[in-house]
């Protein structure tokens, strides 16, 4: 049987990492934040001091990038976020890293990946999509209580035109823009605390399973 696929997408700070990780672990799944793909190319070009704006340089690091290094701590500042929507938009780096995550969703007994374009592009064939969502004012409010609670300061105005900017990054590029699936569960998650949102995906999770299993 193939592997079963769970491919969860969203905005910025819409909760979708923290889904993603919690139904690997209920299903003993792998998880792939594939934002850390991204992620990784901008960093590595910003170390050495390169520009963010040439696709066949970024598409050389794209092609480098190993999914089994992919340090979460490093690679979540504020400033590789921002550089990572950059490189994003070209398609020679969506490509080689496109190639990479689709190797990782064929791991068994199941995979759970999470980014802009797993249900529409990188995995259209997954069993489950669900795209996850919130208003820009609630991922805003739960991104500040989140640096607050890590002992920073954070301009809530701020951060909130932050999530506007890449939402419009994200949506509005070209080459696999942010959008969901048309069989894609939609989850939203503005008046949800993370149980229900879980709940609610475990669900639709399932239901697969269980047709899947001939149930
Ligand atoms: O967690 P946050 O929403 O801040 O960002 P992320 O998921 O780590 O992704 C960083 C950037 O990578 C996003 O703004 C997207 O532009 C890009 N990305 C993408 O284009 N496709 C994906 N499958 C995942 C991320």
């Amino acid at each position: 049987m193939n592997p079963f696929v769970i491919a969860i997408d969203g905005p910025a700070a819409s909760g979708k990492g923290t889904m993603a990780r919690r139904i690997a672990q209920a299903y003993g799944f792998v998880h792939l934040d594939t934002g850390l793909t991204y992620r990784a190319v901008a960093k590595a070009l910003l170390a050495e001091g390169l520009p963010l704006d040439d696709e066949a340089l970024a598409g050389e690091y794209a092609e480098k990038v190993d999914l089994a290094a992919l340090d979460r701590e490093t690679l979540s500042t504020h400033t590789v976020g921002e550089a990572a929507s950059k490189v994003a938009v070209m398609p020679a780096v969506r490509r080689a890293l496109v190639e990479k995550q689709r190797e990782f969703a064929q791991t068994p007994p199941g995979a759970v990946l999470d980014g802009r374009d797993i249900g529409t592009v990188v995995c259209p064939e997954a069993q489950v999509k669900l795209y996850v969502t919130a208003s820009a004012e609630i991922r805003a409010a739960r991104r500040t209580d989140e640096i607050v609670a890590n002992g920073g300061t954070a301009d809530s105005a701020a951060i909130l035109e932050d999530i506007r900017r890449r939402d419009e990054r994200d949506m509005g590029r070209t080459d696999s823009p942010l959008m969901p699936a048309i069989d894609a569960h939609l989850l939203d998650t503005s008046e949800m605390d993370i149980e229900a949102a879980f709940q609610a995906a475990k669900a639709y999770i399932d239901e697969a399973l269980a047709k899947r299993n001939g149930g």
